[in-house]
């Protein structure tokens, strides 16, 4: 069984975009995106959702609400009515500070959009979003990844990282596609904690996990990197907790601030 799982075996700390470049652009449009490309980060950070005719978008919120002019569940839209929203103007009103009107062109990508648009020059690492209530999610993906030529060792860090809360979507997704390394994605309420059952079923599908900076030290990261697991803590915000997270040997991070990650030049 394990040797099925993709080894995470690079050494890099990896910086994840998360959302794209979300604390200076609106999250999941493509200006976020190429933002975050241009800071030469290891990852452009992908939560999906999926329409009412099956096509996966960039949204975090399984509602529209939040991150455009519209109201509503994403599965209760077609991509033609989505894609009439606007996805910048409520960064505008809600950061004036950072307004731009650029943004305000900006609408909702759908997955394949951001693959056009990149193509191979960052790499992804895509989020399976309330996977329990879009049938065929995990295969559309795999789809749009073969579609892309997406699924292939560069020799250097993996193209794609696919991660979940939902273990259920990536033990499904890792018999699809076994070729891929995927992350577990885990919300503890307060003290990050495994027990060894845990990490043997982790074992047979996962190759990192994903936890939350406030939630976990240094004993419990060592802990799952001895069972075998590169470890990615959410979300940085801030200087200290880039060190932070560099210091108690995390393996990578997702980051709002994609130049934060230029700290830890001055650590190492
Ligand atoms: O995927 C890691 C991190 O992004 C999880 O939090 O809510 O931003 O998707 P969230
Ligand atoms: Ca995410």
């Amino acid at each position: 069984q394990e040797s099925n799982i993709q080894p995470l075996s690079n050494e890099k700390f990896l910086i994840i975009a998360h959302r794209g470049a979300s604390a200076i652009a609106p999250e999941h449009t493509i200006v976020a995106y190429e933002i975050a490309h241009q800071a030469d980060v290891d990852y452009i950070e992908i939560d999906l959702q999926m329409t009412k005719d099956g096509v996966l978008v960039a949204m975090h919120d399984e509602k529209v609400d939040r991150t455009t002019d519209g109201t509503g569940f994403v599965k209760e839209y077609t991509l033609e009515e989505l894609e009439q929203l606007n996805a910048g103007k409520w960064f505008n009103k809600e950061f004036p500070g950072l307004a731009n009107r650029e943004f305000e062109q900006e609408r909702v990508p759908t997955l394949e959009e951001i693959f056009l648009h990149f193509g191979d020059d960052v790499n992804y690492y895509i989020e399976l979003k309330s996977p329990s209530i879009y049938e065929g999610m995990e295969e559309k993906l795999c789809t749009l990844l073969r579609k892309y030529n997406l699924i292939r060792d560069t020799g250097d860090l993996p193209k794609v990282i696919v991660e979940s809360f939902n273990e259920d979507s990536l033990t499904k997704f890792h018999a699809l596609e076994p070729q891929l390394p995927l992350i577990q994605l885990f919300s503890f309420k307060e003290k990050a904690a495994l027990s060894h059952s845990d990490y043997k079923r982790l074992q047979t599908y996962a190759s990192g996990i994903g936890v939350n900076i406030k939630s976990v030290d240094q004993d419990f990261i060592h802990d799952a990197q001895l069972n075998g697991f590169k470890v990615h803590l959410f979300s940085i915000k801030n200087e200290i907790e880039m060190k932070n997270a560099f210091h108690l040997d995390a393996n990578g991070v997702f980051t709002d601030t994609p130049t934060l990650g230029d700290i830890l030049l001055q650590e190492e």
